[in-house]
């Protein structure tokens, strides 16, 4: 089993840890810092455009220090997501270098490889920086635990809303047979692991503890966090969707309706099923679907309008969960309490 609690390297983390995915594009620096400031661990999600993920850095940086340069030798208590097949390995390095996030969130490489590369230039030039690395199977895991001993790995179940593996299984069975994998190669070490897929409240971070994990991470609940930056009519879809089996679904289309897909090979994303994928399974041609997008993209709504509803709104199978918009602070009080209340009322089953 892990032997490393998140609270050694995370001090300011509250019990049980929540953590804010590094959501591209929604996890700005006020989401981050908001999660920070309320015992969890944010992360900023990883942009390609380097120069708005420099601004990005030096807002959160002033958010928790006042300042928007640096302090020499201070560990920015703030994660950062990189999408390994979408940037550059210096530019990257570069800003960690810079501003030395105390965690960096590695995700979707074209090759099991370049997990390695990345994680070696980033402890060179940040020995503070945790390499964490977003996983979802258990050969994955097991291989990224030997080449990289991560500090963290987090074990992304097939329930997640965004992208992830086209193939994969919920965290009810991932977590628990990883952890044996690692353990009967006696790899655990020092690692951490964090779950990732469909928890959206309290009984689902306590069953997820209960399955192994050292710790949650949530997106598709923090796409109803006040601070997170996203299209109030995406947020809507979010708040009304209920019976995410039924209402959300994976595929590739997703990544193919502003042209043509550029994710690695085993990816493909769980969005809103809404005009796009119900076209696709018509057999509408794919040019269309991109036309009738690009239009829609156009208008005030984006996409996002449940009337033209063309725009890929990811959400994970959780979305029936997500109820009403919140400040960060009161979605991570409110889950942390309700997983205790769940796990009591577990253990009181038992007597
Ligand atoms: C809107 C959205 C955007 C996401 N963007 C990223 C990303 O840029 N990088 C990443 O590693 N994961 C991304 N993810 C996946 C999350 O890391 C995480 O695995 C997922 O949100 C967990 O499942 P949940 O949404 O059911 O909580 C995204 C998820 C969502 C919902």
């Amino acid at each position: 089993m892990p032997t490393r609690h998140l609270s050694k390297d995370y001090p300011w983390v509250s019990s049980p840890p929540i953590i804010s995915a590094p959501m591209s594009g929604f996890a700005g620096p006020a989401l981050a810092y908001a999660v920070y400031k309320a015992g969890g661990i944010g992360f900023l999600g990883g942009l390609p455009d380097i120069e708005a993920l420099r601004t990005a850095l030096q807002n959160v940086t002033e958010l928790v220090t006042g300042t928007r340069a640096p302090k020499p030798g201070h560990t920015l208590p703030i994660g950062l997501g990189a999408l390994l097949f979408a940037q550059r390995l210096e530019d990257v390095v570069g800003l960690i270098a810079e501003f030395r996030p105390v965690a960096v969130w590695l995700f979707a490489a074209y090759e099991s490889a370049d997990f390695a590369r990345w994680a070696e230039e980033i402890r060179k030039v940040s020995a503070n920086t945790k390499i964490w690395i977003q996983i979802g199977s258990v050969r994955g895991a097991v291989q990224l635990a030997q080449s990289c001993k991560p500090d963290v790995l987090v074990l992304q179940g097939a329930d997640a809303g965004g992208h992830g593996g086209e193939k994969g299984a919920g965290i009810i069975s991932l977590i628990p047979e990883t952890l044996l994998a690692l353990q009967r190669l006696r790899l655990s070490g020092n690692m951490s692991i964090v779950a990732a897929g469909g928890i959206a409240d309290g009984s689902g971070v306590a069953a997820a503890l209960t399955l192994g994990a050292d710790g949650i991470v949530m997106g598709t609940r923090f796409l109803a966090a006040e601070e997170t930056t996203v299209h109030p009519l995406y947020r809507t879809a979010i708040l009304e969707t209920e019976d995410g089996g039924q209402t959300t679904v994976r595929a590739k289309l997703f990544d193919e309706l502003a042209g043509p897909n550029i994710w690695p090979k085993a990816f493909d994303g769980r969005a809103l099923i809404a005009q796009s994928y119900k076209d696709h399974i018509e057999g509408i041609s794919i040019d269309e679907i991109r036309n009738f997008h690009a239009e829609a993209k156009r208008t005030d709504h984006l996409g996002f309008d449940q009337e033209n509803r063309r725009a890929a709104i990811w959400a994970g199978t959780g979305v029936g969960l997500v109820r009403e918009k919140a400040p960060a602070a009161e979605i991570l009080t409110e889950v942390r309490e309700a997983a205790k209340v769940a796990l009591k009322r577990a253990l009181s089953n038992l007597e």
